[in-house]
């Protein structure tokens, strides 16, 4: 028995030396140390054998079970190590090889429309100033001169997000947060994020304005015009013109909706013109003489009253603009995410 346990020792060690993959080792370890493997065939007629000779084959196999796994374990190492010097040959990085272009990213539209938009005030002295998306009703309606049953305070539009919280429907609540805050005189643009429930080809639920205010004493009507007309040269070209049409908004009073000329049909109004449907004229925004309910919010009644103070504010959508500019037909392009489309930018 012992030398048929030496014979099937030898022979799966040289088994071992010269296997030349996983496979085959994993092959001889079955073949020997497996539940059928030809030691354990051995041993299972160790019952046949007498009791003081058990204990010494027992021990002869336990040696060649303790060398066939170190074999095994030895040869494995092996054949790891030229697989992976197989690999690693194979993989070489050929730094010869010319390297991918990177892809450059872009500013966003609207980001870019809003970073024009801004330049162009803050070269009449306006300061950027930000507000939070997540407002309180108070500043979003009734500091506006909004009241509770005004339409623009439907359910249809307003996202509310709980008692007395809304998502801030335009940027006029960082107006009314900047003039309680601060005393006058005050020149700020307010860009930012608002939110309407509403969505086509040209609404969408989240979408970005930019709030001018100016309050100071004697400022006229007039400064408004200026303003927005030096705004709709620097920005649609120097041969822009503005009118005004009356309009209302809560907020101000008098109220008017700004139209710049067609840029499209800049020497001639052409009726088939897609941009301005042949009227020669592109509604850009809404603006006004901040109303007297408004200073007394903001603490500046007393000298509304007693010292001229008055004030003019518009508010422009960043989306409708940057369409107007870039030829942007769908508004819903801008929040796709679409590469193709934003590559053109
Ligand atoms: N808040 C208005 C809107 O969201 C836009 C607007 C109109 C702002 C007139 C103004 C303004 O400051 O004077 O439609």
């Amino acid at each position: 028995m012992i030398e048929k346990l030496d014979a099937i020792g030898s022979q799966a060690l040289k088994d071992l030396e010269t296997a030349a993959s996983l496979d085959r080792l994993e092959q001889v370890r079955i073949s020997v140390l497996g539940k059928k493997g030809a030691l354990s065939e051995v041993l299972k007629s160790l019952g046949a054998v007498s009791a003081e000779e058990r204990p010494k084959i027992g021990a002869v196999a336990n040696e060649w079970k303790r060398k066939i796994d170190a074999a095994l374990e030895l040869r494995k190492a092996q054949l790891d190590k030229a697989a992976l010097d197989v690999q690693l040959a194979q993989e070489r990085v050929d730094i010869s090889l010319p390297a991918r272009t990177p892809h450059r990213g872009a500013l966003h539209p609207i980001t870019q429309t809003t970073q024009r938009i801004i330049q162009v005030f803050s070269r009449i002295g306006f300061d950027v100033v930000t507000g939070p998306e997540v407002e309180t009703d108070y500043l979003n309606f009734e500091a506006a001169n909004i009241p509770a049953d005004h339409p623009a305070r439907d359910m249809q539009d307003t996202f509310f997000m709980g008692p007395g919280v809304v998502l801030r429907t335009h940027t006029t609540s960082v107006q009314m947060r900047m003039m309680r805050a601060q005393s006058w005189p005050v020149r700020i643009l307010c860009p930012g994020a608002v939110y309407r429930s509403d969505s086509d080809a040209t609404h969408s639920p989240m979408f970005h304005q930019i709030e001018g205010l100016w309050v100071d004493q004697n400022v006229k009507m007039s400064d408004l015009k200026g303003t927005l007309l030096f705004f709709a040269q620097e920005l649609f070209g120097a041969d822009a013109k503005i009118r005004l049409r009356p309009s209302y908004f809560p907020f101000v009073e008098p109220g008017a909706e700004v139209d710049v000329s067609c840029f499209q049909c800049r020497t001639k109004i052409s009726p088939t013109c897609r941009v301005c449907k042949g009227s020669g004229w592109l509604e850009i925004l809404g603006a006004g003489m901040v109303h007297p309910r408004l200073f007394d919010v903001a603490g500046y009644g007393e000298d509304y009253r007693s010292k001229n103070l008055t004030g003019f504010a518009f508010g422009l959508g960043i989306e409708r603009i940057a369409m107007l500019l870039y030829g942007i037909p769908d508004l819903r392009l801008m929040f796709q995410g679409d590469v193709r489309f934003l590559n053109q930018f």
